[in-house]
C-alpha cells in the first residue's frame, strides 16, 4: 500500500509559513484521507492581494523498500502535484520522487532533473545510474556511483503524459516550463525547507529544448517578484544547468551531423553519405525559413514540420549496418533502436510491477512507458523541436546563470560537433574566451579522453565537457565520472 508517513509529513507543514515570503500565507485547509492514500488539499492567499483561493492537489507517499541504497532504505518521498488547470474531473498531475541528500539533506542543493525524448521519463537518470539504487534486469541494486550522496535529487516526469503524470497535455516547450514554474511553487510548499537551496536543473537530449526554456521562465518569474508584479510566487534560486548530449540547435544539429557520421566517423556507406549531402541543402534552407516565425500558429508549425519531415532522412534514413547511431561503438539488430537500450525496458519491468506502483502512489490503471508516444506526437504537431531553444542560453549566461554542457562523444544522434558549434555561436560575454579556450585533460589519466573547455570563475560560467567513453547517456556510461563531474560544477571549484 502506498502509505503516507503522517505525523512526519504534516510536522513539515507547520514550518512552511516559516519559509515563506513574508505576503504570504499558507493555510492547511483540508486534509481527505482516502483509504489508500493521504490526499492533502492546500489554499494559499496572498495578502497584500484581493484575497483568492488556490487549491491544489497534492498526494504524497513515503517509498519503502524499493530502492535500497548503500545505506539501506534511501529515504525519499514521491506522489503527485496537481497543476494549473488541475480540477477533480479533468486532471493535470505531475509525479515526482524526491531523494534525499545522505549527507545535510536541509542545506544540501537541489538537482530536479528531467528525460528527454519528448516524453521520455524523467526517472531514466535517478534510476540508471544517478539515484540511490540503480537498475539491472531483475529490479535494483544499491548505487556506490549515486549523486544523492551529498545532493538531493527531484526527478520529474515531464511535460504531462509523461511516465506516471497524467491529465490535459501541452504541445511545447515554452507551455511545458510554464508548468515546472507552477510545479516548484508548489513543491517548495510541500517541501519548505528545500525552498532555500541552490536549485540546479539536469536533462538531456531534447532536455536541450526543455532546460533553457524552464530556466527562461524561472528567471522571468523571478524577476516579477523583484518587480513586484507578482506578490505570490516564491523566488526560486536557480544556480545552474547540467546538460548532456542536447538537442537545442536544429541549424547547427544538422549542418555538423554528416560531419561526424561520414567524416570523422563511417556510420554510412559512401553512398548513402553522398545521398545525405544532396539533401542536407534544403534541408537547412528550410529550417532557416521555418525560424522566420518562432510563434505557433498553424502556418509557423507547418513550417517547422515542413522541415522536421524533410530532414528526417538525413537523421534517420540511413542504413547503420546494426552500428546504434546513439552509440556509434555499439551493434544491435532490434527494429526498436529503444530497445537497444536496455535500461528502459528494465525500467519499465520495474515501474510496471504492482508493489513499485502501490509504494510510489501511482493509481493502479496505470501502464507505465519509458517514453510516450502521445506526448511526441503532441510536440511533433508544433514543431517544437525546430525552435531555436539555444538562444534562451544568452540572457540566461549573462545573467549569471551557469551552463554545463557534458557530452558522450559516441553519439551519433546529438553529436558534439553540432554542440560545440552553437556554443561557439551564442553571444555572451564569454564567446571570445570561449572560442579561443583550450579543451583541458581531466581529471586523471584514467579519464584521459575526458576534456573540459571552461570559461569563468571556479568551474566557469560556460562550460563544454567530451567525454570519449560515453555515448548519448553519458550517466549510464560513466556515472563514477559523472559524479565526479556533477560535485565539481555544484561546487563551482576550478577543474584543474
Ligand atoms: C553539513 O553542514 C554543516 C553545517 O553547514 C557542515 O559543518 C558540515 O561540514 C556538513 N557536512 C557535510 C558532510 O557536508
Ligand atoms: C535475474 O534473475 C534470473 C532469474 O532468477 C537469473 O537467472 C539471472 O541470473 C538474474 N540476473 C541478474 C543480472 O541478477
Ligand atoms: C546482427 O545480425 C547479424 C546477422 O544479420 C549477426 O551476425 C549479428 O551477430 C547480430 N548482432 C547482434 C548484436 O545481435
Ligand atoms: C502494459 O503494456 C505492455 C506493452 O504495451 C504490455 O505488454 C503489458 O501486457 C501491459 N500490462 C498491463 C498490466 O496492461
Ligand atoms: C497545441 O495545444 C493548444 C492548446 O491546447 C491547441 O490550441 C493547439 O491546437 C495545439 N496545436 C496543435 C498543432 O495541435
Ligand atoms: C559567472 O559566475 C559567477 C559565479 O561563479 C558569478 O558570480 C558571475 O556573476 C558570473 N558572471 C557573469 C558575467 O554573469
Amino acid at each position: 500500500m502506498g502509505r503516507l508517513s503522517s505525523p512526519n509529513f504534516s510536522a513539515k507543514h507547520h514550518s512552511t509559513q516559516r519559509s515563506l515570503r513574508n505576503n504570504v500565507v499558507v493555510t492547511l485547509a483540508a486534509i481527505v484521507a482516502t483509504a489508500v492514500c493521504a490526499t492533502f488539499w492546500f489554499r494559499y492567499i496572498g495578502l497584500s492581494e484581493a484575497p483568492s483561493a488556490i487549491h491544489f492537489y497534492a498526494r504524497v507517499t513515503r517509498p519503502r523498500g524499493i530502492c535500497l541504497g548503500v545505506r539501506g532504505d534511501a529515504p525519499s518521498y514521491a506522489g503527485y502535484i496537481g497543476l494549473q488547470g488541475d480540477t477533480p474531473d479533468s486532471h493535470r498531475r505531475s509525479f515526482f520522487w524526491l531523494f534525499e541528500a545522505e549527507e545535510n539533506a536541509s542545506d544540501a542543493p537541489l538537482i530536479l532533473t528531467v528525460g528527454g525524448g519528448p516524453g521520455t521519463t524523467g526517472l531514466l537518470k535517478p534510476l540508471g545510474g544517478q539515484g540511490p539504487c540503480i537498475l539491472t534486469p531483475n529490479g535494483t541494486v544499491p548505487n556506490p556511483d549515486r549523486i544523492t550522496q551529498r545532493f538531493n535529487l527531484l526527478a520529474l516526469d515531464h511535460p504531462i503524459g509523461t511516465g506516471f503524470s497524467y491529465g490535459r497535455m501541452v504541445n511545447n516547450s515554452h507551455d511545458a516550463a510554464l508548468d515546472v514554474h507552477d510545479f516548484l511553487q508548489k513543491f517548495y510548499l510541500l517541501f519548505p525547507r528545500l525552498a532555500k537551496n541552490q536549485l540546479i536543473i539536469s536533462g538531456g537530449s531534447y532536455g536541450g529544448k526543455y532546460l533553457p526554456n524552464i530556466a527562461t521562465v524561472i528567471q522571468e518569474k523571478n524577476e516579477a517578484i523583484v518587480l513586484q508584479q507578482s506578490k505570490r510566487a516564491i523566488h526560486i534560486d536557480l544556480e545552474s544547468l547540467m546538460i548532456s548530449n542536447p538537442s537545442s540547435d536544429p541549424i547547427a544539429h544538422y549542418r555538423w551531423l554528416l560531419f561526424f557520421r561520414c567524416e570523422l566517423h563511417s556510420l554510412y556507406d559512401a553512398a548513402t553519405c553522398a545521398a545525405m549531402y544532396a539533401k542536407l541543402p534544403e534541408c537547412l534552407d528550410l529550417i532557416s525559413i521555418s525560424l522566420q516565425d518562432t510563434g505557433f500558429s498553424q502556418s509557423a508549425n507547418k513550417a517547422r514540420r515542413t522541415a522536421r519531415e524533410f530532414c528526417y532522412y538525413i537523421a534517420w534514413g540511413g542504413d547503420t549496418h546494426g552500428v546504434i547511431v546513439e552509440d556509434i561503438r555499439r551493434t544491435c539488430n532490434e527494429t526498436d533502436t529503444l530497445r537497444c537500450f536496455p535500461h528502459f525496458e528494465w525500467i519499465e519491468r520495474y515501474l510496471r510491477d504492482s508493489a513499485t506502483m502501490r509504494s510510489l502512489g501511482v493509481p493502479p490503471f496505470f501502464n507505465f512507458t519509458a517514453l510516450s508516444d502521445t506526448v511526441e506526437q503532441a510536440f511533433f504537431a508544433t514543431g517544437d523541436v525546430m525552435l531555436p531553444a539555444h538562444l534562451l542560453y544568452e540572457p540566461l549566461l549573462s545573467k549569471g546563470i551557469r551552463v554545463l554542457h557534458y557530452i558522450g562523444a559516441q553519439d551519433g544522434n546529438c553529436a558534439w560537433p553540432g554542440i560545440l558549434s552553437f556554443l561557439k555561436a551564442l553571444r555572451t560575454p564569454f564567446q571570445r574566451e570561449f572560442m579561443r579556450a583550450s579543451d583541458v585533460p581531466w581529471p586523471t589519466s584514467d579519464y584521459v579522453a575526458t576534456t573540459v573547455r571552461a570559461v569563468g570563475e571556479g568551474a566557469g560560467n560556460m562550460t563544454y565537457i567530451l567525454i570519449d567513453g560515453a555515448g548519448h547517456f553519458p550517466s549510464q556510461d560513466q556515472p563514477e565520472l559523472v559524479k565526479k563531474i556533477t560535485e565539481r560544477w555544484i561546487s563551482n571549484s576550478p577543474w584543474v
